[in-house]
């Protein structure tokens, strides 16, 4: 349609992807070959039938697994070309992806083979695309407060070359406040700080990113809706909250794409982006989602400028690339 043309043109960043999440069966079977790995899976084909999930956690034991192919510098460096090129046939300009060194280092990879590769994978497609983007240390939330502060002395010779640090994995049961020294540990090193919250937890655990956090970015914040008082205050400091639509319909985070709460979030003032969160699990890049997300008939095109628009604003990138970009 004239809107798929419209939202799939539009200049965009991407602010909500794992890079272990681009992982695409093909790529995860030429990995394994070339590693002497054995997948438990017969071939591509039946590693997707797997990809049907009821719930986060669901997810994550897959992805982790799925993880295990990657174990030199140069499948780091192949993945992130691999989602580089497919951003950028989306007119992604800029993205700001995660990494989860934890799922590589718990196996045994030194810390460097994971962030070097990506490095190189990042000057890569810069060279080759124009995409400019920036690395995000996510820390694993269902370990250990102690695990993640090792994780952030390990990047101290990257730290001039990370952005900011994050938090993913499990939820429920592990709120924000439990990395609340680490987190402020990486904001007097200058870093910038983003946290998974509202996504399957409860609006207390985006109140704890707030508060106890002191977060700059929100990561999904679907749930913070439930909260009128939350949500006006997201809306009043100006907050980006990544949303991500096909992960919430694989994740039943939503029941279905019609009635997907950026919507309203859109409505209440919010800085909502579109993300795709880990495109090879959940159906779609960046684009995909724009569509998902057309294809219900409540925004309009001004909404999609908007949705782009705030993805520059929400970014990392210093004012004068954001006014180079909008
Ligand atoms: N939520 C939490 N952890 C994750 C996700 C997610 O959507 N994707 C990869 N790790
Ligand atoms: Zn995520």
């Amino acid at each position: 349609t004239d809107l798929d043309r419209f939202v799939s043109g539009l200049p965009k960043a991407e602010l909500h992807l794992h890079i272990e999440g681009s992982l695409e069966p093909e790529l995860m079977f030429a990995l394994a070959t070339r590693n002497g790995i054995t997948l438990p899976y017969a071939d591509v084909e039946a590693l997707r039938a797997a990809y049907d999930f009821s719930n986060l956690q669901d997810f994550l034991d897959i992805y982790y697994q799925g993880a295990g192919v990657l174990q030199t510098e140069a499948d780091f460096r192949d993945l992130a070309l691999a989602y580089f090129d497919r951003a950028a046939a989306d007119h992604v300009t800029h993205a700001e992806i995660f990494f989860d060194p934890q799922t590589h280092t718990d196996r045994g990879l030194p810390f460097s083979v994971a962030i070097e590769g990506l490095l190189a994978g990042m000057a890569e497609a810069e060279a080759r695309h124009g995409i400019t983007s920036k690395l995000i240390l996510c820390f694993l939330r269902h370990l250990s407060e102690a695990e993640a502060f090792k994780t952030l002395e390990q990047a101290e010779p990257w730290l001039d070359r990370i952005a900011g640090v994050g938090l993913d994995s499990s939820e429920i049961g592990h709120p924000p406040e439990k990395f609340a020294r680490v987190f402020a540990a990486a904001a007097a090193k200058g870093l910038k700080l983003v946290a998974h919250a509202g996504e399957e937890g409860p609006p207390a655990y985006v109140h704890e990113a707030l508060d106890i956090l002191r977060i700059d970015r929100l990561d999904h914040g679907n749930r913070a809706l439930e909260d009128a008082v939350l949500t006006t205050r997201l809306a009043r400091e100006g907050m980006t909250l990544t949303v991500c639509p096909l992960s919430n319909l694989k994740l039943c985070v939503v029941p279905e794409m019609a009635g997907h709460p950026i919507e309203r979030m859109l409505g209440a003032g919010l800085r909502a982006t579109i993300n795709s969160d880990d495109p090879a699990y959940f159906g779609g890049y960046v684009n995909d989602n724009y569509r998902a997300i057309a294809a219900n008939g409540v925004l309009t095109k001004a909404d999609f400028a908007t949705l782009a628009r705030n993805s520059f604003l929400g970014s990392f990138l210093d004012d004068e690339a954001v006014t180079k970009q909008i």
